[in-house]
Formats: structure tokens, sequence, C-alpha cells
């Protein structure tokens, strides 16, 4: 795991973002599972200034993960974090653009479709994803198997509370569906960014524990081309 300290979040950001469009420049066809949340809003809108309309023309994007039961026209759904700021702006059409239905009947039907999706794009090339408080990727939760693909979890009380900025009115959420630690262990690269004082308890964490499924974010250690990148507000030295 390559451990990197940026001086603030535009900073950390605009790595973030030019390391997506030198990976797309180099592979045009390339899977790309990106995260929802605070945390890469400024790389997305990194990613939309500088690209230029070839870049993305043959890439394909997997939402990382959806709250289960929340529609996807929801402005807090994980879908609206993903789509609008990225998907809808360069323009990616639904064929190569993969989101969790988390309203299907058949849950494990909408992951198996995932996987399959996945699959077919012969594994994913990049997962970029943030961190939660509890040192969770996508809604992965402590305690989730590393070898897991994409399944539905059952939320951790830090998440669901930390869950409802998203949303304007106070919002249940009791379960997820994401894509699996499985997923980023035999993606090409793996990165998760972090920013802000807020993160820097569960860095230091991530720093200085042993892998463990307690801490998914700790499989990070356990991938040969994974990456760590912080603003200084969350590095904890
Ligand atoms: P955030 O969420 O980017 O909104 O901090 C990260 C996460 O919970 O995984």
């Amino acid at each position: 795991m390559n451990y990197q300290v940026f001086s603030t979040y535009d900073a950390l950001s605009a790595h973030a973002s030019q390391f997506i469009l030198d990976y797309v420049r180099q592979k045009p066809t390339a899977t790309i599972c990106v995260a929802s949340g605070e945390t890469p809003l400024l790389t997305f809108q990194k990613i939309v200034a500088n690209a230029k309309p070839e870049d993305f023309e043959q890439a394909t994007f997997v939402a990382l993960d959806e709250w289960v039961g929340i529609a996807p026209d929801n402005a807090g759904s994980c879908r609206s974090y993903i789509d609008s700021p990225l998907i809808t702006p360069l323009g990616i059409p639904a064929e190569r653009v993969s989101f969790f239905d988390s309203l299907a009947d058949d849950l494990e039907a909408e992951c198996q479709r995932v996987n399959d999706f996945i699959a077919s794009k012969g594994g994913l090339d990049i997962i970029m994803v943030g961190i939660g408080m509890n040192g969770h990727l996508g809604l992965n939760e402590p305690g989730t198997s590393f070898d897991t693909y994409a399944h539905v979890s059952k939320l951790e009380e830090v998440t669901a509370s930390v869950g409802q900025k998203y949303f304007q009115s106070e919002t249940p959420l009791t379960h997820g569906i994401t894509v699996g630690l499985k997923h980023l262990l035999e993606a090409k690269v793996a990165i998760v960014l972090a920013n802000g004082e807020k993160k820097k308890g569960i860095i230091q964490r991530v720093l200085e524990e042993s892998v463990s499924e307690k801490l998914p974010a700790s499989a990070l250690k356990l991938h040969s081309n994974s990456y760590l990148w912080v603003d200084s507000a969350a590095n904890p030295a």
C-alpha cells in the first residue's frame, strides 16, 4: 500500500483526477469503479473539467454501492452522487455504466447481475473509493469477508447515522448493496481517498493496524498496486 499525503483537498483531487485521465488515455477501454459520497466530488469535477471528448468514448463505469430501498432519483442516493457530477456531464451511455438497482425484488440476483457485468469487462481496472468512519470501503462493513464479490450488507449504526448527511430529511438506512472486497483485491489498481480532520482517526488505524476483516480498508495492504491518498488534514502524523 502506497501512502501519500497531499497539502490540500484540491491537490489530492487534482492528483486522483489526473491518475484516472492518464489511465484511460493509456487504456481507453478501462473499467473504473467509482464511489459515491463527498470525498470524490472534487475529483469528479476535475475529471469532467479536464477530459478531452475522446477520453471516455470506450471506458466503462461501475458504481460502487447503493442504499437498499432508496430510489435512484432520490438526491441522496449513491447513484445521484455519481450520475450528476460525473456520468451525465461525461455523456456516458447507459450500456457503459453499471448502477445497482436497490429497489429490485431479488437483491441476490441484482448482485449476480453486477458481478457478471464486471466479469464481462474482464474485471475492474481501477477501483477508487472513499473510507467510512468505521473503515468500510463501499458498504463493506467491518467483518465482511475479503473473499466476497457483490453482496447485500447490514449497515452498522455509524454508517446509517453518518449516511443521513446525504439526505434532506431523516431516512432509515439499514442495508446496503455493494461491490465486494474481492473485486477490490482483483482490480488492477485500488485507490482509497480521504480528506478532512474527521478521517484522521480511521486513517491512523489503517496505517497502524494489521490486516484484518474487522477493518475492511486494511485489505489495501494485501493488494500489490494500491494507494491511500489523503490530504494533510486527514494525515495523523
Ligand atoms: P464520504 O463517505 O466520502 O461522504 O466521507 C465515505 C464513506 O462512507 O465511504
